[in-house]
Order: structure tokens, then sequence, then C-alpha cells
């Protein structure tokens, strides 16, 4: 009996693959990892034929452990804004360039002088930014002018990994409308910013729906991996607009949020409407169900604990630092944090940007110093908030990733957002992981005409403490008084 269906997660660390049952249980899960290519700093890429080996071995290892007959759907989510370009033979003309590059900088002015700033934020509901994957397309025409005279095909990650399962080009609005070529009120890829840049329509795939099948596996390698021929594999949607389905925000709960504390932070609220913030300093994307996902991001949320931790305290467990950070006051002694690690997105969009301590004195400490940088990531996701709040404000947020295992990172959000916070949890009040990989099987269970029965709620609500916050709001202030440098580039 086909009774499962797999999500396949292309993440930036590695590929994820879980077996999901029609009640949302997860029966088992395979990671495979990818490495990063950083060949200069500040740029980010990978082999896309690695994505494809690895989910090749996810897949498989999968269909193993539940047995590969069961399997009635593929799809699909992933690391989204990513450039592949393929020759009309198939092979990759470049590596891929990632949604963490910031290579693209006078491609975003390019962008910004020939399509026009805020023409481009009202059809696209974003300006150029530079890890989004249209301005990598103008670098590769740039400085790689005979790769991209042989592009035939421009594809998103994960859509290129569906072509590779089924032999079938598609893209589907979630991850299409993180291009900067996306027209997200008509749907469509957008001819006039393609007109105004010369580029050709024919190199983008045809879109469809996100729960839309992309086409059967391909005979060959459903053998080689141990699933039926001829499974169906849906397109699915990138990876934060995936979690948001597995996490049920949207058009049914239009109040709830959510803020993922991964390498790079995400705070993500459900919108009715494609209505741009005017400046468009927070991200519009399209969502699975028809509606749109208001995003914040910070580059370095996890990934900043995580530098401190390899830089300063080599050998401690986060866990360890967290808990002397839980004993420091609020406000750190009056240290300030700016993670700026690797440049900022939200509300910022500067690659140039850089981290920075304030306030350091004979008395800080190693709490202090871990406290602000949790402080500091929770003040660059306030600040995301802020910008989001006159348009959409989430009234309860539920969190995920690693950093959210974390009691006293997720009391410090808390109280900086001003809004609760919970974990995920199963009907049972077990802690329910939902990831994108979770959220790409809601999506195959839809295509297959199902509805999961299974959703997530939250426990353990983390509310903002009245007793904090005076400290608190004095803390967000110093973080906005630290001033920015000068601006030397766009882009972020
Ligand atoms: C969102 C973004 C990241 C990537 C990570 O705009 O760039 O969340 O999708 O995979």
């Amino acid at each position: 009996m086909r009774d499962l269906v797999l999500g396949v997660d292309l993440g930036t660390s590695g590929v994820g693959v879980v077996a999901q049952a029609a009640d949302g249980r997860v029966l088992a899960r395979a990671d495979h990892s990818l490495d990063l290519e950083t060949p200069r700093p500040g740029w980010t890429q990978q082999d896309p034929d690695a994505w494809r080996a690895a989910a090749e071995a996810a897949l498989a290892e999968v269909a193993r452990a539940v047995g590969g007959e069961r399997v009635a759907a593929i799809a699909l989510a992933g690391q989204m804004h990513g450039m592949v370009a393929r020759d009309a033979g198939g092979q990759a003309v470049h590596a891929a360039l990632l949604w963490n590059d910031q290579r693209t900088a006078a491609e975003v002015d390019e962008i910004h002088a020939r399509v026009g700033r805020e023409r481009l934020v009202a059809r696209s509901g974003n300006p150029a930014v530079t890890g989004f994957q249209l301005p990598k397309v103008l670098w590769l025409r740039r400085h790689q002018p005979e790769a991209f005279a042989r592009t035939a095909r421009v594809m998103l990650p994960k859509d290129d990994l569906g072509l590779h399962l089924t032999g079938v080009a598609v893209a589907e609005p979630c991850d299409a409308s993180g291009t900067g070529l996306y027209h997200l009120a008509d749907g469509t890829w957008d001819e006039e910013v393609l007109a105004a840049l010369d580029l050709d329509p024919a190199l983008w795939p045809p879109l469809v729906a996100s729960d839309a099948v992309v086409g059967g596996l391909r005979g060959s390698l459903a053998a080689a991996l141990g699933l039926p021929a001829d499974v169906p594999v849906v397109a699915g949607a990138g990876d934060n607009a995936a979690a948001a389905t597995g996490l049920a925000l949207g058009r049914d709960h239009p109040h709830i949020g959510s803020v993922s504390l991964g390498t790079s932070g995400v705070l993500q609220t459900p919108l009715a409407t494609p209505t741009p913030e005017p400046a468009g300093r927070v991200h519009l994307f399209a969502h699975a169900d028809g509606a749109y996902l208001l995003l914040g991001v910070t580059l370095a949320a996890a990934g900043s604990l995580r530098w401190y931790r390899d830089t300063f305290a080599p050998g401690r467990s986060f866990d360890e630092l967290v808990s002397a950070a839980a004993t420091a006051a609020v406000g750190a002694g009056g240290v300030t944090f700016k993670p700026y690690l690797a440049g900022e997105r939200t509300p910022h969009l500067r690659a140039d940007l850089r981290g920075s301590f304030h306030g350091l004195s004979l008395a800080t400490g190693q709490a202090e110093v871990v406290r602000s940088v949790l402080e500091g990531v929770a003040c660059s996701l306030r600040e995301a908030l802020d910008v989001m709040t006159p348009i959409a404000r989430p009234e309860r947020l539920l969190a995920t990733g690693g950093g959210a295992v974390s009691d006293a990172w997720l009391g410090i959000l808390a109280d900086t957002l001003g809004l609760p916070l919970g974990r995920p949890v199963d009907e049972a009040g077990q802690p329910l992981e939902v990831g994108p990989a979770e959220g790409a099987a809601w999506l195959g269970w839809r295509a297959l005409g199902e509805a999961p029965t299974r959703r997530p709620r939250a426990e353990s609500w983390f509310e903002p403490a009245a007793a904090r916050r005076e400290a608190t709001e004095d803390a967000y202030a110093r973080y906005l008084a630290v001033a920015l440098p000068e601006l030397d580039s766009s882009g972020g």
C-alpha cells in the first residue's frame, strides 16, 4: 500500500529526506551533507551535481528504511534564491551561486538603474537583493560571458533537483517570487523586467502550482533508488514557505507567524494580499496556499553564536554558553552586539555591514558577552518586526531551528519582540520537528488529494515579561543607536 510521502529538503549544509505518513508522523529520516565552496570572501557556491548525488543517497536510504513500495509521492523543498545555469545538453555551465552569496552588488545597482527600484518593489514585492537569483544571472553574463552564452536554462535549486528526478523543468510561485523577476500580483515571470535587462524569458521554465505534480520519477532512477517507477514528484516550495506550510501558517491561521533560529534567522508572517513594504525593507514572497509571506532575514542568528563559540570559547557547548548568558542581567551589562557577520538583509539590505561589540568594560565577563550575542540577534529580528508591523503583525510566533531549543534564548526573544513564542508539539504534547522537508511532504499529500490530519500546536509559550520590559527596551534603544557606517555598496 502506498501510504507514505517523501519530503526532500535541499538545504545548504545537506539534503534531508523524511518519510511522512498521512497523519503527519515521520517514520524515517536521512541526511546527506553537502560541501560549501567559498572561493573568495562573500562568495558561496555549490556543485549542483553534488546536490543530485546527495539527494539520491538520502532518498535511497529512506526507501530502504520504510520499503520503497510504500511511497506514494516525492515533494521538494530547498534553499531559496540560488542560480543553476545549464546548457542545452543539461550540463551545468558554472557552480550554483547561493542565497548568501554577496558577489553581485554591482548587478543590484544595474537592476535598480535599468528597472527602477520602486517599480521593482511594486512588481516583485522586493528590491534587487544580492542573494536573489536575478543579479546572479547578470553576474554570469558580465563575468563569464562564454558560460552565459551556452546557458539554455536557469533553475532554482530544488527545481533543478526536480528536473533531475523527472526530466521536466518547472518553477513554482514560492521560490519564483524569491528571484526578483516574478510579478507577484500577476503570478507570472515579469517579462517587462526581463526586457529592461535584455534577458530572454525562454531561459526560465514554466510555472506550476506548488502542489502540482511535475512528472513521474524517471524509470532508471526509480530502479536505482528502490522506489516505484513513475512515483509522482510534486513541485513543492522554497524552504521558508515549506516550513510555514508544515507549521500551518497562512490563510487558515493569519495571526500566527514563525521565527527560526538556524544559521540565519527568519521571522515570517502570513499576509492575504501582495502588499510590499513600500521601501522593500522586508521580503515579500508567495506562499504555497495562495497567500503571501512577509519575511525578515538576519543572516547570522545561531551562526553568530557558533562564530563566538568557535572563535572565543572552543570546546564549550552551546548549552554551557547559553546557561552562562542567562546569569547575566538584561542588557548584558551595557554590551551591545551587532550581528552583521555576513552582511545583513532585513532591514538594511547591505552586504558591506560587519559585526561589532560595543560597550565593553573591565566589568564585562563571558556571560555578558554571550548574552549580548543572543540579545543582538533578537534585536535584529525586532528591527524586522518593527518594519513589518504597519503591514502585518503576528500575535504569536512558533519557534523552530537549532537555537529554539534554548529556553534562555526564547525568553530573550519573547521579551525583545514583545510577542509570545512557543515550540511546536503534536496532540500528545511531544516536540514536533517541523522543517522544510515535513512541509514539502504536506504539499505532497495535498497533491494526492489528501489533507494531512496532524497539525502542530504550540506549548510552553514564552510570554514577554513586564518586569523586564524597561531594561529590554533600553537595550534595544542602545542597539539602534549604534550608527551604521556610510553606505558604500548596495544589496544584502
Ligand atoms: C530567505 C533565505 C534563506 C534561504 C536559506 O530569503 O535566503 O532562508 O532560503 O535556505
